[in-house]
């Protein structure tokens, strides 16, 4: 590896809290059969048109109009997603907080900032993936997303994601990856399962949500394993 990518990289395994010696035979090989998924996601995704910049901005505004659920009365505005629209890895997280209902932009707190060192862990820019969430508004005192919102919110991740159509999702969080694949299994026993978005061949990677990892930071390490196993996965896909 070039030493400076090198020595960048043990840096942002530092800020994770990962011991840059970690043996490698200690990494958590990951394969397994691909699970069933389950649930309410629809099959026959649309491919994008081709032009996924103008259709993901058009989809935005939609979504900045919408008032399909209760959360509308107390946003401060929409948090719909960033980065690259035609990104590889496409990051899908549970719902905006208070800093992102602020700024309008998704993991831009305390976690965002951490879930930026895991992505360069593995070599990937924020800016060079993309970063959406399960819901595009913020739910008051940043409780659960409740079943109903969830399924007023489940069409515009859908058509996000089949307009960027990455080649690997990072589910991270219990929330995320449960209703992303339709299934009430612990996080715990969905990391390094096998697992496809539904009615697509695109791998989705199960992890820690970055804010349980900073009340938790004994379990990085799994977070790290995940990781590792999502980066396998890109470099799997080649450069397409
Ligand atoms: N947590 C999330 O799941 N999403 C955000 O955008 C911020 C914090």
């Amino acid at each position: 590896m070039e030493p400076v990518l090198d020595a960048r990289r043990h840096a942002m395994l530092e800020a994770m809290g990962i011991d840059v010696w970690v043996r490698r035979d200690a990494v958590d090989a990951g394969d397994g059969a691909i699970a069933p998924v389950v649930g309410p996601v629809p099959r026959g995704m649309p491919a994008s048109g081709g032009d996924a910049v103008a259709e993901l901005a058009a989809l935005a505004q939609e979504v900045a109009a919408c008032t399909a659920c209760p959360l509308a009365e107390t946003r401060t505005q929409t948090v719909f997603g960033v980065g690259a629209a035609t990104a590889r890895c496409l990051v899908i997280g549970e719902a905006p907080g208070a800093e992102e209902d602020r700024r309008g932009e998704p993991f831009v707190g305390r976690a965002g900032q951490l879930l930026n060192a895991m992505l360069a862990a593995i070599g990937l820019a924020r800016e060079s993936v993309y970063i959406a969430n399960i819901l595009k508004c913020r739910p008051p005192n940043n409780r659960d997303p409740q079943p109903a919102e969830v399924a007023a919110c489940s069409g515009f991740l859908r058509r996000q994601i089949a307009l960027v159509a990455p080649r690997v999702i990072l589910a991270v969080g219990r929330i995320a990856a449960q209703n992303l694949l339709g299934v009430e299994t612990p996080i715990g026993r969905m990391r390094g399962q096998d697992y496809v978005y539904a009615g697509t061949d695109i791998p989705v990677v199960v992890t820690y949500h970055p804010a349980y990892l900073l009340r938790s930071p004994g379990e990085k390490r799994k977070a790290w394993t995940d990781l590792q196993r999502a980066k396998r996965l890109l470099d799997a896909a080649g450069d397409a």
